[in-house]
């Protein structure tokens, strides 16, 4: 019998039926907000670890958002590696919009500081963070998500769009490797 990707994992540390309840209470709370003011959002995934944090949370929606994508890359393995490239921009202008990013977690806040740059720098009236997951221990930079699904330890975790080396991202909840798998 082939292996499956559960395998690898080592404990589960925040379980889809978690994940699904904060993404109904985050959507309110974004939706309110942009309600209060009037604002139809462009609500931007950060390619590709925001899928399916992306896909549940919009279903929560029920006002006009309009959606798009952005690639950027910023990480090889379990470490961070500076600055930023964006590999494939969004198709809609931010010109002028409120900018919801979507991300699927804040680690040294590296990424999100150089995102949220250049939506500035396209003329975005204003911009959002929206992150899954927070890990306010290792961040480097002073960047704070707008709304935070989970506030996890320092600890390197896969699944629900996160991956090590481009894999797991399709587990359906959020878990911890065994140690054997970066052996
Ligand atoms: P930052 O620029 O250091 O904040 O890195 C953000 C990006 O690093 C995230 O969008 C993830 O792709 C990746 N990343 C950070 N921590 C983890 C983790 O624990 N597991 C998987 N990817 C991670």
């Amino acid at each position: 019998m082939s292996k499956i990707i559960s395998d690898d994992i080592d404990h589960v540390l925040l379980s889809e039926e978690q994940i699904e309840t904060r993404c109904k209470e985050l959507a309110a709370a974004i939706e309110k907000d942009y309600e209060d003011r009037h604002i139809t959002p462009i609500v931007v995934g950060m390619l590709k670890g925001s899928v399916p944090f992306m896909a549940e949370l919009i279903k929560y929606f029920r006002h006009p958002i309009e959606i798009d994508f952005i690639s950027v890359s910023s990480y090889q393995g379990t470490e961070s590696v500076g600055d930023v490239k964006i590999d494939k921009d969004m198709d809609l202008s931010s010109k002028g919009k409120n900018v919801l990013i979507v991300e699927d977690i804040v680690d040294t806040g590296r990424t999100l500081r150089e995102v949220k740059k250049l939506f500035y720098n396209k003329g975005a009236e204003d911009v959002k963070i929206v992150a899954l997951l927070d890990k306010p221990e290792r961040r480097v930079v002073d960047i704070q998500a707008d709304y935070i699904g989970f506030t996890i330890p320092n600890e390197f975790v896969v699944g629900y769009g996160l991956d090590y080396n481009q894999r797991y991202r399709n587990l359906p909840y959020i878990g911890v490797l065994k140690p054997e798998v970066y052996a």
